[in-house]
């Protein structure tokens, strides 16, 4: 596939907190032409991000930053942003909650994935929960962030069936298999 590395691509920082099965699925796509953007930071909060393997396969600046909410972690990681002219933040399996000041101060500019039918099964165990309640359906959601948890306007969702022997391991397979079609799609449509 024709690969167009630019600056008609718009930059983009990632924040993880795990695998980064999400990241690197982004960063595959940032490299297609018709995927308008570029991931040039890598963020997590701990140095155990498996993820973070991916800053040295692709070349990508990542920065560790134990996050917590106060003013003076939101100005040094909003000063790193601004530097590097970061447009957009996408979460992606980070697991903090950015403050109320963060998120004002880059305003509709930070979306998240999420592992359910938003506004269903916000917050954490979202497979289990959907299981145990016998829901026929799970699935995940790209959403803006706001400063309430898991509520932000929803850019794109997938669904996918329940089945009668799932476990929330099997589900959460399934279901990232999703995510990893909904998020760059989710971005595009944002950007274009
Ligand atoms: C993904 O399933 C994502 O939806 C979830 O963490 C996983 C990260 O996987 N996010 C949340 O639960 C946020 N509340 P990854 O590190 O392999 O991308």
């Amino acid at each position: 596939m024709e690969k167009l590395i630019g600056p008609k691509k718009i930059k983009i920082a990632v924040f993880i907190s795990g695998k980064g099965s999400n990241l690197n699925n982004l960063i595959k796509f940032s490299k297609l032409k018709n995927y308008p953007f570029l991931i040039s930071l890598i963020i997590s909060n701990t140095k155990k991000a498996e993820g973070l393997r991916f800053s040295k396969k692709y070349g990508i600046e990542k920065k560790i930053i134990k996050y917590e909410k106060n003013l003076q972690i939101d100005k040094k990681i909003l000063k790193i942003l601004k530097k590097r002219n970061i447009k957009l933040i996408c979460l992606a399996g980070f697991m903090k909650i950015l403050s109320k000041n963060f998120i004002k101060k880059f305003q509709g500019k930070i979306i998240n994935i999420h592992p359910s039918l938003l506004p269903k099964y916000k917050g954490l165990n979202t497979h289990l929960r959907a299981i145990q309640n016998k829901e026929k359906y799970a699935g995940c959601s790209v959403h803006y962030v706001t400063s309430k948890l898991d509520s932000g306007k929803i850019i794109l969702q997938k669904k996918v069936k329940i089945s009668k022997k799932e476990t929330d391991v099997s589900l959460a397979k399934k279901v990232l298999k999703k995510e990893h079609l909904i998020y760059p799609a989710a971005i595009k449509k944002i950007l274009n």
